[in-house]
């Protein structure tokens, strides 16, 4: 299991990145990629060295030479496609969010169980430098108990194409919640010590969206559905949840608001000891980290100088090790599964007008 031989699927921003972490793995190689653009595959070829490429991913995933499977399709093709590179005894490296629901996501998992293989799922801002830094400090106790967070990710005019895939509830499972908010969702819980999600309090909004306004105007060849412009998702969500270690979190994720945003994200913690924020304006890494305390009773602000981080480079290096490690059982995407339950409450939430209490399992 030492000399990895992958597939990616998906030709997008994501099967790019992806094959050019692989690309820094010593014994790795990507031999196959599969995608619907012609333009696509052959610069696969072109520029990776990729050898084989295929339209159908059926075909790439029944080759018995490959070990490795990246997932990099549109939302609602990461259940068929990772448990078919499962059930072929791959390893699946699968792209955020996991699933459209937590229900697609526990036979994801279930799969990986049965399999005996890895599933690990792509989130790749945890890895930022900031992040990685402020982790640490967490870890050694710097904020103390952190009770209160904030998330979000906010875009001015970011919605990704309308009547592309992303726009279609189908295809896509849900707006900015599902494609930005996991994000974000993941480094609050990441930072938190990953409590349990006991209950979650949601609104979705459409009010820019299905009126044609918002678009980043993409020209990606596939992000298009011919015929179909229906702006089936939120432009806007927020939500307020509650963790059993008392802690609460304030989420927000939009693709288009009227507001002083360009395409932002960032985290801030209130804890018994310090506080922190993070504060990233259109995806920059320099000065982004702020963590507040007191020093002899007097306000004090610190702003260490972080490097940028791993991204998906450092989710790739992960994937990798957990593969070589051999204790499998360890990492069959719980965290996406968790994710996606939360992400089902909040719009199941936002749907019933009230609070949604998650059970137990939003833990496991
Ligand atoms: N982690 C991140 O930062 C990040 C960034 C972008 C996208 N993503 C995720 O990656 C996934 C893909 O997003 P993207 O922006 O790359 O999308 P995209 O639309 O640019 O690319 C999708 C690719 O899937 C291929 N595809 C679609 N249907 C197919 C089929 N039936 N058979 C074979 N290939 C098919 C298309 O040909 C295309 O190459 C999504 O889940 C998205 O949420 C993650």
């Amino acid at each position: 299991m030492h000399h990895l031989r992958v597939g990616v699927i998906g030709l997008g921003f994501a099967g790019e990145t992806h094959t050019k972490a692989y690309l820094q793995v010593p014994d790795a190689e990507v031999v196959a990629a599969a995608g619907l653009e012609e333009d696509r595959l052959e610069l696969f070829k072109a520029n990776y060295g990729v050898r084989d490429t295929y339209r159908d991913w059926r075909e790439m995933v029944a080759r018995d030479d490959l070990n490795v499977i990246s997932v990099c399709l549109p939302n609602n093709l990461h259940l068929p496609a990772t448990v078919a590179a499962l059930e072929g005894g791959k390893h699946v490296l699968c792209e955020k969010p996991l699933a459209r629901s937590g229900e697609e996501a526990e036979r994801m998992v279930q799969a990986a169980i049965e399999a005996r293989r890895v599933l690990h799922v792509a989130f790749n801002h945890r890895q930022r430098g900031d992040m990685q830094t402020l982790k640490a400090y967490i870890d050694e106790g710097g904020l103390g108990r952190i009770y209160y967070a904030k998330a979000y990710w906010m875009r001015r005019q970011g919605i990704p194409g309308i009547t592309s895939w992303f726009t279609s509830k189908e295809m896509a499972g849900g707006g900015p919640l599902i494609d930005l908010g996991v994000h974000v969702l993941d480094m609050a819980l990441y930072l938190l010590g990953e409590p349990a999600v006991t209950t979650v309090s949601a609104t979705t909004y459409a009010e820019l969206g299905p009126r044609g306004r918002g678009s980043r105007k993409e020209t990606g060849s596939q992000k298009f559905l011919s015929g179909d412009t229906n702006y089936e998702v939120e432009d806007l969500a927020t939500a307020y949840m509650r963790t059993d270690g008392g802690a609460t979190l304030q989420l927000e994720a939009s693709w288009a608001v009227y507001g002083n945003w360009g395409d932002d994200y960032g985290i801030v913690l209130y804890g018994t000891e310090g506080g922190a924020e993070i504060a990233v304006k259109n995806y920059g890494w320099e000065d982004t980290l702020r963590i507040y305390n007191d020093v002899t009773g007097i306000p004090n602000v610190m702003a260490p100088r972080v490097t940028r981080g791993g991204y998906h480079q450092a989710v790739v290096r992960e994937f990798v090790e957990a593969i070589r490690g051999g204790d499998w059982s360890a990492h069959v995407g719980r965290e996406g599964l968790r994710r996606a339950r939360i992400i089902d409450a909040c719009y199941a939430s936002a749907l019933e007008g009230r609070e949604v209490v998650l059970d137990g399992a939003a833990k496991d």
